[in-house]
């Protein structure tokens, strides 16, 4: 009996009848087809194994008003798929968006570097992501934050993903304190909330965050969008030309579309109307054929510049100045193609500081060296062992012959070449013996200690001072003191307060008792 109900559901299904009734008649079952509706196709499906599907919206089950019956296998798969539809979101800048495009060399950089993505006049396509850092997926694009400008150019000779921020410098200079500090600016672990006592607690306690500190607090803590922005790469990182010279590199992208911020208040009016804001600007603005473009230079210092220089290059906190080092230009890279799918292509993007091209290597800031471990690590977690087999993440442009094999959903393998180096079936292997060519001089005990302050003013306040007395206006100041005071305002305990207020005092006593006065004015 229950096959035969069965059957006749299965038949009354496959008929796919084109009508809308909504039959009110005790004893039948409602139909809620909407055929008729323009756009609507019910031409058919497949299941995941490609067989044509029953339906889409009923599940067979044993009579109308009977339960699911456990071999509808497309029931059961679509079900299953969904319960695993998400990857864990980055642990941070989990929210962002990204578009495809191409970078343009059109200045002659060949004395610096011999990569040949930076050669005159090579053209390599590329893409871009930018997020904010602290937030979760679905938090707003206009908190104050710095801005993740993750870029991967596709080039012949492998990957090359240049991974920074909008901003030229960080909070810590060794990779040990970033878990620390990315939880003080996460949640809390009772009561789930972010915490601004948190916050100024490890800023205060960690005071080479002063520079980054004073940034964020500034105008540019808040992009008017992710096209009126600029990038950095932030490390310092290594070039090396055909003749094999070194130099050390500092990556700028500067928007053609100009720097343009949010105040407080524009910003949480959108973060409570417009929580994709930035999001839908990029998409939009690409949508409608106006594609953003960004200006690449260099700031090149010679190798052996690089170890006597007043400030610690290596050192993520510092920037180099451009009176000592004029930005030189490169090309310009273009935005113009959004994602087709952005699950597919951004959510899945893999974005790795170690991925590095012949002409380009990386240098001792500690920071960087810890990020050239973590991001393939939490890759091979949140996506799985063979992201680089994703399209998205693919090196497509270059020749590969890789003796990585097999793992998890393999997709691309090397046929029954030799699986192993050295062979004699004459699959090539690599064997450079000796110094590799990005290599830098070094000696020492092993210790646990910062870098190295290489003068008075490499210390952890003269550039934040700079940064504060001389290159913010007097409106920029005061704009600054309001939104210390106002953070300073969420902080619960005390001490930690009175810790944040001493800690603007090592930059500057009179806009730290600014600080204090605005601050009580708040709490009053
Ligand atoms: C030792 C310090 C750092 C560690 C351990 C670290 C670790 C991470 C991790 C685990 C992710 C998530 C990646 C993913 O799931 O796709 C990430 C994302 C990111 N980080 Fe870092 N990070 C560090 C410092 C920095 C610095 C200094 C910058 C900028 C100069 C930076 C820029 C970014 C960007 C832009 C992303 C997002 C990439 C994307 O769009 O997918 N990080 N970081």
């Amino acid at each position: 009996m229950v096959e035969f109900i069965l059957l006749t559901v299965v038949k009354h299904l496959g008929k796919g009848r084109n009508v809308t009734t909504h039959p009110t008649t005790p004893g039948e079952s409602p139909d809620t087809t909407v055929n008729h509706v323009a756009g609507v196709d019910a031409s058919g499906s497949t299941t995941i194994t490609g067989a044509p599907a029953q339906s889409d919206r009923n599940s067979l089950t044993a009579g109308a008003d009977g339960p699911i019956m456990l071999h509808d296998v497309h029931f059961v798969e679509q079900m299953a798929h969904f319960d695993r539809e998400r990857v864990p979101e980055r642990v941070v800048h989990a929210k962002g968006s990204g578009a495809f495009g191409y970078l343009e060399v059109t200045e002659d950089v060949s004395a610096y570097t011999k990569a040949a993505v930076f050669q005159p006049g090579a053209r390599t396509e590329m893409l871009a992501r930018f997020s904010t850092v602290a937030g979760e997926l679905g938090s707003p694009d206009t908190w104050r934050d710095p801005r993740g400008f993750a870029l991967k150019f596709y080039t012949t000779e492998g990957n090359l993903d240049i991974v920074g921020n909008n901003t030229p410098i960080f909070f810590i200079r060794d990779a040990m304190k970033f878990p620390h500090f990315i939880r003080s600016q996460k949640r809390r672990g009772a009561s789930g909330l972010r915490d601004n006592s948190m916050q100024w607690d490890f800023w205060s306690l960690n005071p080479e965050s002063a520079h980054q500190v004073t940034y964020l607090m500034g105008d540019r803590g808040i992009p008017a969008t992710y096209r009126h922005q600029n990038g950095y790469g932030s490390h310092t990182y290594m070039w090396i030309n055909a003749e094999g010279e070194k130099f050390w590199v500092k990556y700028h992208f500067i928007s053609q579309q100009g720097v343009e911020t949010l105040t407080n208040e524009e910003a949480d009016r959108l973060a409570g109307t417009d929580a994709d804001a930035h999001r839908r600007d990029l998409f939009e603005a690409i949508e409608r054929g106006d594609f953003p473009k960004w200006d690449m230079y260099v700031q090149v210092i010679p190798f052996e510049e690089g170890f006597t220089y007043r400030y610690n290059i290596f050192d993520v906190t510092k920037t180099v100045s451009q009176k000592d080092y004029p930005r030189i230009k490169v090309g310009t890279f273009t935005l113009d193609k959004n994602p087709v799918n952005h699950f597919a292509q951004i959510e899945q993007a893999a974005f790795d500081p170690s991925a590095l091209v012949p002409g380009t290597g990386l240098s001792p800031d500690k920071m960087l060296l810890g990020r050239v471990f973590s991001y393939a690590d939490t890759h091979r977690h949140r996506i799985g062992a063979n992201y680089l087999q994703l399209p998205v993440n693919r090196p497509h442009n270059a020749k590969m012959n890789t003796y990585a094999a097999d793992g998890p959903m393999a997709y691309d393998h090397n046929g029954d070449a030799a699986p192993y180096a050295p062979n004699s079936e004459g699959r090539p292997f690599s064997d450079n013996p000796g110094a590799s060519e990005d290599s830098f001089h070094v000696s020492g005990d092993l210790v646990r200690r910062a870098q190295t302050i290489r003068s008075a003013e490499d210390d952890d306040f003269t550039q934040a001072r700079d940064l504060l007395m001389n290159i913010f206006s007097d409106e920029q100041r005061d704009r600054f003191v309001q939104t210390v005071a106002g953070h300073i305002a969420g902080v619960s305990r005390e001490d930690v307060a009175e810790r944040a207020f001493q800690y603007w005092a090592n930059i500057d006593e009179g806009v730290a008792q600014r600080i204090r006065e605005a601050h009580a004015a708040l709490k009053a």
